[in-house]
C-alpha cells in the first residue's frame, strides 16, 4: 500500500516536472487552460474560430495555448505573417504534415522528398499541361452534368446543393486525375465518392485523434475500401490516370514505398486534390442563389462571354477575363476557406512583429496562423465581415480591388484561402478554372433555384475550422431542370 502511494506520488511529480511550464518575459502570453495536459484541446476542436477570438480578446494578436500536451503559439496579425511564412530555417513545414499523414492516412514515407514532389506537381498543374488538364476536366464535367439531366427531361429535379456540387466536381476530378474514361475499366467514380464522403466526415476527428471506438472501426473500414478502389490508379502509363499520378507513383517507388504505402499515398492525393473544390463551388452557388443581385451580375458577365466566344471551350480552357465572377469567388473564399498554417519550431527563434514587439519562440512548440479570423473575418479590415458582398473585390471602374488596410497600413495579405509562400496551394489556378467551368455550365445549361425562395445559407460545421474549405451543417435544397434556351 505504502509502495503504491509512493509510486503514485513519483508519477505525479514526474508528470508535473514534464508538463510544468511558466512564461518567461520574452515569450508570448501563455494560457494553459485548466485541464491538465489537455489544456484547451476540447474548446479548440469544438469551434477553433470562436476559441481563438476569445483568446485574442484576452491576450491580443499573439499568445501560446496548451493543446493536448503541445504548446501552440497563435499569431493573428496579418502584417506579421511573412516572418513566419518565409522562415524555413527555424520553422519546419514537413514535421506537422507528417503527423497528419500518419493520423489520417496511416502513411509513413521514410525517404519522403516533399520538395521533389512539389516540383513535379507544379510541372503538371502549372506548366505546359495546364490547358490539356482543363479541357479534360471540362469534358468530364459536361458529360456528368448531361448524365445528371438528360436534355429530354423537362421536370424539376430536387437535390441538396452541397451533395450536387461536391458529387459532380469530385467525380469529374477523379476521372481527370485518377480514373481515366468513365465506364472504361476504371473504378466507378460514384462508388469512390460515396466512400470518400464517409472518410471525409471523419477526417477532422482522425486528425485530432478524437474518434470514438465505433467511428474508429468505420474509419478503418472505409480507408481500407478506398485503398482497394485506388489500387490501380497511376500504376501503369496506360492506367488511364493523369501523367502526374504515374510520375508520382514512380517517385514513391524511388522513395522506397511498397505497394501498400503507395495506395495510402494515393488516397492522400485524392484528398489534397478533391477535398476543397466541391465545397468551394457549393458555397459560391449558394451565395449566388441567396443573393439575387450577385447572381444577376455573374450571369450578365457570363452572357457577354458566351456571345463573344464561338464555343464554350474557348471560355473554359484559355485565360478569360471574368472580374465579377473572380470577385464573387474571392468573397466566397474569404467567408469559407479556413486553413491553419502550421509550422514546428526546430530552433529557438526571436520573432519580430510588424509593430516592433519581439517574442521568443521555443524549440519544440508549434506556430499557427489562422487567416480566417484575420484578415478574412476581421472587422478592422472589412465592413460587415459576416456579410456576402459579391463586389467587395471590385473597384468602381470594374478593376480588381487590392487595397485593404489594418491599423492604417496597407495589407499584403487581405485574404489567404490558398495559403502563402513556398507551401501555398499548387492547384490554385486549376481549382479556379474548374469552379468557373462548373458554375458557368450549371448557370447556362440549367434553370437552378432554391426550393424555398426564402431559404438562408446553412451554418458552417464548426468542427472543420483549420482543415481547408468549411462544410455546411446540413444542406441547401435546390431544384434544377434543363434550361429552355428558345
Ligand atoms: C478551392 C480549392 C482549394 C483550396 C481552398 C486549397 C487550399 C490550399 C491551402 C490553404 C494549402 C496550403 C496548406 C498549408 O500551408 O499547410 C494547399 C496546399 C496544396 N494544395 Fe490546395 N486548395 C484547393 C484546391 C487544390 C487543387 C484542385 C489541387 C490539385 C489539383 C490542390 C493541391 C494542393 C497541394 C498538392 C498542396 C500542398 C502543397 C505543399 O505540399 O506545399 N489544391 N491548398
Amino acid at each position: 500500500m505504502i509502495w503504491t502511494i509512493f509510486l503514485l506520488c513519483q508519477a505525479a511529480l514526474l508528470y508535473f516536472i514534464l508538463t510544468h511550464r511558466t512564461r518567461s518575459k520574452s515569450e508570448p502570453p501563455l494560457d494553459k487552460g485548466v485541464i491538465p495536459w489537455l489544456g484547451h484541446a476540447l474548446e479548440f476542436g469544438k469551434d477553433a474560430s470562436k476559441f481563438l477570438n476569445r483568446m485574442k480578446l484576452k491576450h491580443g494578436d499573439i499568445f501560446t495555448v496548451r493543446v493536448a500536451g503541445r504548446y501552440v503559439t497563435i499569431l493573428l496579425d496579418p502584417h506579421s505573417y511573412d516572418s513566419i511564412i518565409n522562415d524555413s530555417e527555424s520553422l519546419d513545414f514537413t514535421r506537422y504534415a507528417q503527423v497528419l499523414m500518419e493520423r489520417i492516412f496511416n502513411l509513413r514515407l521514410p525517404y519522403h522528398q516533399p520538395a521533389k514532389e512539389k516540383a513535379m506537381m507544379k510541372q503538371h498543374f502549372l506548366g505546359g499541361n495546364f490547358t490539356a488538364l482543363n479541357s479534360t476536366m471540362s469534358r468530364h464535367l459536361q458529360a456528368l452534368l448531361k448524365a445528371e439531366m438528360p436534355g429530354n427531361q423537362k421536370d424539376w429535379k430536387e437535390e441538396g446543393l452541397f451533395n450536387f456540387s461536391y458529387g459532380t466536381l469530385f467525380k469529374a476530378g477523379y476521372l481527370t486525375l485518377f480514373g481515366g474514361e468513365q465506364n472504361n475499366n476504371s473504378t466507378d467514380p460514384l462508388k469512390v465518392y460515396k466512400e470518400y464522403r464517409v472518410f471525409d466526415g471523419l477526417l477532422t476527428k482522425m486528425a485530432r485523434g478524437t474518434l470514438k471506438p465505433e467511428e474508429k472501426r468505420t474509419a478503418q473500414t472505409v480507408r481500407q475500401r478506398l485503398w482497394e478502389l485506388l489500387a490501380q490508379a497511376g500504376l501503369t502509363e496506360d492506367s488511364g490516370s493523369n501523367p502526374w499520378l504515374h510520375a508520382y507513383r514512380r517517385l514513391l517507388q524511388e522513395e522506397g514505398a511498397d505497394e501498400e504505402m503507395q495506395k495510402r499515398a494515393i488516397l492522400m492525393q485524392l484528398w489534397a486534390t478533391q477535398g476543397n473544390v466541391g465545397p468551394a463551388a457549393f458555397w459560391l452557388l449558394g451565395f449566388l442563389l441567396t443573393n439575387p443581385e450577385a447572381l444577376t451580375a455573374v450571369r450578365r458577365e457570363f452572357n457577354t462571354i458566351s456571345h463573344t466566344e464561338t464555343s464554350e471551350a474557348c471560355l473554359l480552357d484559355g485565360p478569360v477575363n471574368t472580374p465579377v465572377f473572380d470577385s464573387a469567388l474571392e468573397e466566397t473564399l474569404r467567408l469559407t476557406a479556413a486553413s491553419f498554417i502550421t509550422r514546428e519550431v526546430v530552433q529557438e527563434k526571436t520573432f519580430h512583429m510588424a509593430n516592433g514587439q519581439e517574442y521568443l519562440l521555443r524549440r519544440g512548440d508549434r506556430v499557427c496562423l489562422f487567416p480566417f479570423n484575420s484578415p478574412q473575418m476581421d472587422h478592422e479590415i472589412y465592413h460587415e465581415p459576416q456579410k456576402y458582398k459579391y463586389d467587395r473585390f471590385l473597384n468602381e471602374d470594374g478593376s480588381v480591388m487590392r487595397d485593404f488596410y489594418k491599423g492604417g497600413k496597407r495589407l499584403k495579405y487581405y485574404t489567404m484561402p490558398w495559403g502563402a509562400g513556398a507551401n501555398g496551394c499548387v492547384g490554385k489556378q486549376f481549382a479556379i478554372n474548374t469552379i468557373r467551368q462548373f458554375v458557368y455550365m450549371v448557370l447556362t445549361n440549367f434553370d437552378l433555384e432554391l426550393c424555398d425562395p426564402n431559404a438562408q445559407m446553412p451554418d458552417v460545421n464548426p468542427g472543420r475550422y483549420g482543415f481547408g474549405m468549411l462544410q455546411p451543417e446540413g444542406d441547401l435544397l435546390v431544384r434544377y431542370k434543363t434550361r429552355n434556351t428558345h
